[in-house]
């Protein structure tokens, strides 16, 4: 049984079907009671928090593998990791994934990411098996471009041209799902402590990004660039404070290392990367 947090969001509702169609049993955790939906063969929804280790006893009863991921203000603040890593110790996990960030490795002392860091040295000391996924900036990210195209067929974006190898959470999703599964019978080594970079098969800024959803729309679509001031305020609206400037920093001025296409994902899953066309193409409708 894998217990999944975060079962709710960008990264966990894929991971959850595709771990289900692999025929794992699933417990997927989140901070709502969800109904309707223990139909889902292979999955049990449970009331769970992941900054609240107390709370995550009884979904983590029974598991031999834990995703962790951290949503909103939890990327800032919260309880200390270890007691989540010793809840999930004392209930029999073995192998744990993490999604952390890239920033974790290319910016090791940035205050935006200090919390990930915690979680990635707490999952380190575990001695449990381990995963730490350290993604670039999501492809879903543009998600944020959803209201103004719909509405306005305007993006409204900072550094414009910018190019980033933005990541399909699909992938992430993926390459999670490998790592949370038993090895096939038989099957030895490649358990241990991991960190694996994930991000998209080229760089893609901003403009170029928004060219392609005007493309996949059939429909012009302009391009606003915003001042970096402008996007802190926009940021800040539903990202903690802390990691605003972080990310800003990134996406503004990025370090060659961020620049650079990881090949983890093709490693892993033993296919290419998927590219922002292709999460535009499946994302479609949000911009319609
Ligand atoms: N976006 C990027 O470009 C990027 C890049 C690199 C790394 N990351 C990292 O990837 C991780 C995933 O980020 P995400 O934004 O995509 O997460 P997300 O999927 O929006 O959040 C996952 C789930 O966490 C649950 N949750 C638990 N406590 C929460 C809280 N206090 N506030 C909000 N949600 C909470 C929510 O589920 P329930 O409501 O059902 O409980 C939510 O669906 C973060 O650690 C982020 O730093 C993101």
């Amino acid at each position: 049984m894998i217990t999944v947090t975060g079962a709710t969001g960008t990264i966990g509702r894929t991971l959850v079907d595709l771990l289900t169609e692999a025929g794992e049993e699933v417990v997927a955790v989140s901070r709502r009671p969800r109904q309707g939906s223990s139909a889902v063969p292979g999955v049990r929804w449970a009331e769970g928090h992941v900054g609240d280790a107390a709370s995550m006893r009884a979904p983590l009863t029974g598991a031999r593998a834990l995703f962790i991921v951290l949503g909103g203000e939890l990327n800032a603040f919260g309880e200390n990791p270890e007691l989540l890593l010793r809840a999930a110790s004392d209930a029999g996990v073995e192998r744990v994934v993490l999604v952390s960030s890239q920033v974790s490795g290319t910016r090791p002392e940035a205050p935006s990411h200090a919390r990930l860091r915690e979680f990635e040295a707490a999952v380190r000391a575990s001695g449990l098996d381990s995963t730490i996924l350290r993604p670039g900036g999501f492809a879903s990210n543009a998600f944020a471009w959803a209201d103004t195209i719909r509405t306005k067929r305007t993006v409204f974006a900072p550094f414009a041209d910018v190019a980033l190898p933005v990541v399909d959470p699909a992938d992430i999703a993926a390459v999670a799902a490998k790592a949370l599964r038993p090895l096939p019978e038989g099957g030895s080594g490649g358990r241990g402590s991991r960190v694996y970079e994930l991000t998209g098969p080229e760089p893609i800024s901003p403009r170029r990004q928004a060219a392609v959803i005007s493309a996949a729309l059939g429909e012009e679509v302009t391009f606003v660039e915003l001042s970096r001031e402008e996007a802190h305020a926009a940021l800040a609206r539903f990202m903690p404070e802390e990691a605003v400037a972080g990310t800003l920093d990134v996406l503004g001025a990025p370090l060659p290392a961020e620049s650079k296409v990881s090949t983890d994902v093709a490693t892993v899953l033993g296919r290419p990367a998927g590219g922002f066309a292709g999460w535009a193409g499946r994302n479609l409708a949000a911009f319609r």
